[in-house]
């Protein structure tokens, strides 16, 4: 076994790859060597930044020698094309979340992976968020008894952020089914055991403008008995961060008096091109690096009731609320938030130690948010097939 950094190549300078860049970066097990993207703009600062080489056609970095590992950070809808030519080039491979939109995809994806004999994982999620990870610990250990119930909700401004227009269409792959409830879904699943049972859910789509779901409320049952309740909206108003002391999904302090902003700057974006145009200002090689964050990364508030006591989930730790007293649990990780995603990348590359989110994990996921559209539609409960347990 080498201890040599891990070799990466990335496949989409977007918005994905700026929010784990940081973590790439502020990693000695990493090295950045190789890019593909479109724009020219973006090649050219990668190139400027890392030296690595960059590519227009995705099928060259796929081949290209120096790369081990494929971080496929494109859109939903071309993840399968990207994950099946990396591994059939030989690559493993980290695909962001959702590992696709059709299941059929994520099928092909990880016949894909296991044919060429490399590994898949799907992230970074929110489920490697250190609390959670610490969470699932403390369930696993058994010192607060079984885990009978959850409750996770978050309350943001999603679909006011700027986006590409088919962000806006859930055939494909917009809204926040896609997008959000996949962190959600990963999240519940691996802290109640990951083998959920049946959905149950309903959808609002609100806002002709942006004619995808933009918010949800699901019910998913658990083989273990376990009961998750998933409450979403992307419409809001109130901003559930307040509630986590003010601390943004990514882990940065956040101010009260930024109220509004994503709504106002949408106010600038007259057509969808112009939108997709602001969009961009937020990737790579546009927009300045990302700040460290203080705190971790978080998906809003959570409360894990267990048997002997309850568990809630904050950006700095988990409260364990028992039966005759309360403690406070620091995180892990608070220095490079998305440092867990590594952790599991350079285990599965170095040492075939495979982290829980893998392709079948990822579909297992997507599998629920098929669910929460099917109910949605149906007013029935929808039994899952394609779930796996948390190993
Ligand atoms: N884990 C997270 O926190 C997180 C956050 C945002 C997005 N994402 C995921 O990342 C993915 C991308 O979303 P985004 O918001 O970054 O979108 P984005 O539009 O900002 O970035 C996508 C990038 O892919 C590039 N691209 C498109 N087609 C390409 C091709 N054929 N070859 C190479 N590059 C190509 C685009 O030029 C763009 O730079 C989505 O699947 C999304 O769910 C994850």
């Amino acid at each position: 076994m080498t201890s040599d950094p891990v070799r990466l190549g990335v496949i989409g300078l977007g918005r994905a790859f700026m929010l784990t860049l940081p973590a790439l970066e502020a990693d000695k097990r990493i090295r950045l060597v190789a890019a593909c993207a479109p724009r020219e703009e973006s090649r050219a600062a990668f190139a400027k930044k890392f030296g690595g080489t960059t590519y227009t056609d995705m099928a060259d970095l796929c081949g290209d020698p120096d790369v081990e590992v494929v971080y496929v950070a494109t859109p939903h809808q071309i993840h399968a094309d990207h994950v099946i030519a990396a591994a059939q080039s030989g690559k493993h491979v980290l695909v962001d979340k959702p590992l696709a939109i059709s299941m059929d995809d994520g099928e092909a994806m990880i016949a894909a992976c296991r044919n060429n004999r490399v590994h898949l994982i799907v992230g970074p999620s929110h489920s490697f968020d250190a609390p959670v990870q610490q969470a699932r610990a403390l369930i696993e250990s058994g010192d607060l008894g079984k885990i009978r119930m959850i409750h996770a909700t978050n309350f943001t401004d999603f679909l006011y952020r700027p986006r590409r227009p088919e962000e806006l269409h859930t055939k494909v792959g917009g809204g926040v089914i896609f997008s959000q409830a996949i962190h959600q879904v990963d999240i519940v699943r691996l802290l109640a055991g990951g083998l959920a049972t049946q959905v149950t859910a309903t959808t609002g789509a609100w806002d002709p403008e942006r004619p995808t779901e933009g918010a949800y409320s699901a019910l998913l049952n658990f083989e273990n008995g376990a009961f998750a309740s998933l409450t979403y909206s992307g419409y809001a108003h109130f901003d559930s961060d307040e509630w986590m002391g003010w601390v943004g999904e990514l882990g940065h302090d956040k101010d009260p008096e930024q109220y509004g902003m994503a709504r106002k700057a949408l106010d600038t974006a007259l057509s969808p091109k112009a939108e997709a145009a602001l969009k961009q200002t937020r990737t790579f090689g546009t927009a300045p690096n990302l700040e460290k964050p203080g705190h971790c990364e978080h998906f809003g508030p959570a409360i894990i009731s267990c048997e002997h006591g309850d568990i809630r989930l904050t950006p700095d730790g988990l409260w364990i609320y028992g039966n005759r007293e309360r403690r406070f649990i620091p995180a892990l990780k608070l220095d490079n938030p998305r440092s867990t995603v590594i952790d599991a990348l350079v285990e599965a590359v170095r040492s075939d130690k495979l982290p829980v989110q893998t392709g079948e994990w990822g579909l297992a996921s997507l599998e629920v948010c098929h669910a929460i559209l099917a109910s949605a539609k149906s007013g029935k409960a929808i039994k899952l097939e394609k779930q796996v347990a948390v190993t």
